[in-house]
């Protein structure tokens, strides 16, 4: 008798669709609920990167986490690595806070670089927002230990919810909130090592910042500043990033605060067939953080408008870009 070995279709090595679950736990390879919280996707070959907070619950208090994990069909998830488990690297003091990480790959000096929300206390003024800064880290794998560089306010202005946009041409942009004025779009340097320019200042009070670009029109969406709390998140258009933005409407039922979650990303799926946009958005547990849940849907959009169907178990086929939700 031949013994043949047994194909293994568990998670990772197939990129054929798999259920995604809103609002339920999403076990990884493990069988551990995913810690990529406030985070963002990126696609290398054909193979997704998840990167995001990292809350588990055992995480030694005083570090903070980014946690990374892989996937082929964005349902079924592979832990890499807590790619940064950091130590206060400023003394920002004990609170210091770590959010939203994103991460982009430089090809002309093929680094991994990853932009993060940094926070913290400032002397004389109450809470712990106050520094309003960005963090950089750099890698030469994407997945390996991230070495911490340096933080500053991007263009000399506040910053603390950070988003990623990589437009078709592969020009990266850094989204930040921007308390005193609305959020901004900014383009990263050559090296993505520095903020280099503003593109356009968006005078409205959101956060959660998301862009994508699709069939010719930027379609940027954002949430009110209501802390941890849910709020109707809302969306523009606009045919440049530099705008005029259209007004800002309700992604769902405002009733629905989001159906509970807060925008974290638009990821653009381009398939054979058709091409689907995934709104990744958190519903967060603030006093049991590593419980947060993801809401994930795929968007209905076009022609200027975009909305979020009612959260519902889907499948995407990331080669041909069909979403089909389920009924
Ligand atoms: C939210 C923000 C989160 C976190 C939280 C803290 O509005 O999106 O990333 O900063 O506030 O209150």
């Amino acid at each position: 008798m031949t013994v043949t070995a047994l194909a293994w279709s568990g998670n990772n090595l197939s990129a054929a669709p798999a259920t995604i679950r809103p609002k339920e736990l999403w076990p990884d390879e493990r069988g551990q609920h995913v810690q990529a919280h406030g985070g963002g996707i990126i696609k290398l070959g054909d193979t997704f990167y998840w990167f995001g907070e990292d809350r588990t619950r055992t995480n030694d208090q005083g570090r903070r986490y980014v946690g990374c994990y892989s996937s082929k069909n964005l349902a079924d998830w592979t832990f890499r690595n807590q790619v940064l488990k950091l130590a206060d690297p400023e003394n920002f003091g004990t609170n210091w806070i770590l959010e939203r990480p994103k991460v982009y790959y430089n090809a002309p000096t093929k680094k991994y670089v990853m932009y993060m929300h940094i926070d913290g206390p400032m002397p004389g003024q109450k809470g712990n927002y106050r520094l309003a800064r960005v963090g950089v880290a750099v890698c030469d794998t994407v997945d390996g230990d991230y070495q911490y560089l340096k933080s500053f306010r991007p263009l000399g202005h506040e910053s603390r919810d950070l988003g990623q946009f990589i437009d078709d041409d592969g020009t990266a942009y850094l989204i930040f909130e921007d308390r005193p004025f609305g959020f901004r779009i900014a383009k990263l340097s050559e090296d993505y090592l520095s903020v280099e320019k503003e593109i356009c200042l968006i005078p409205e009070h959101m956060e959660g910042g998301a862009i994508v670009h699709f069939n010719g029109l930027y379609y940027v969406l954002g949430s009110a500043l209501t802390s941890w709390s849910p709020n109707p998140n809302k969306y523009a258009t606009a045919k440049s990033l530099a705008g005029p933005w259209s007004e800002f409407k309700d992604i769902a039922p405002p009733e629905t605060k989001t159906y509970g979650s807060q925008s974290s990303m638009l990821l653009k799926v381009v398939g054979t067939k058709t091409t689907s946009v995934i709104f990744m958005g958190d519903i967060w547990k603030p006093k049991t953080q590593w419980d947060s849940r993801y809401l994930w849907m795929p968007v209905e959009i076009g022609g200027g408008t975009m909305r979020l169907p009612e959260p519902k178990p889907w499948t995407l086929d990331v080669k041909t870009g069909e979403a089909q939700i389920q009924k």
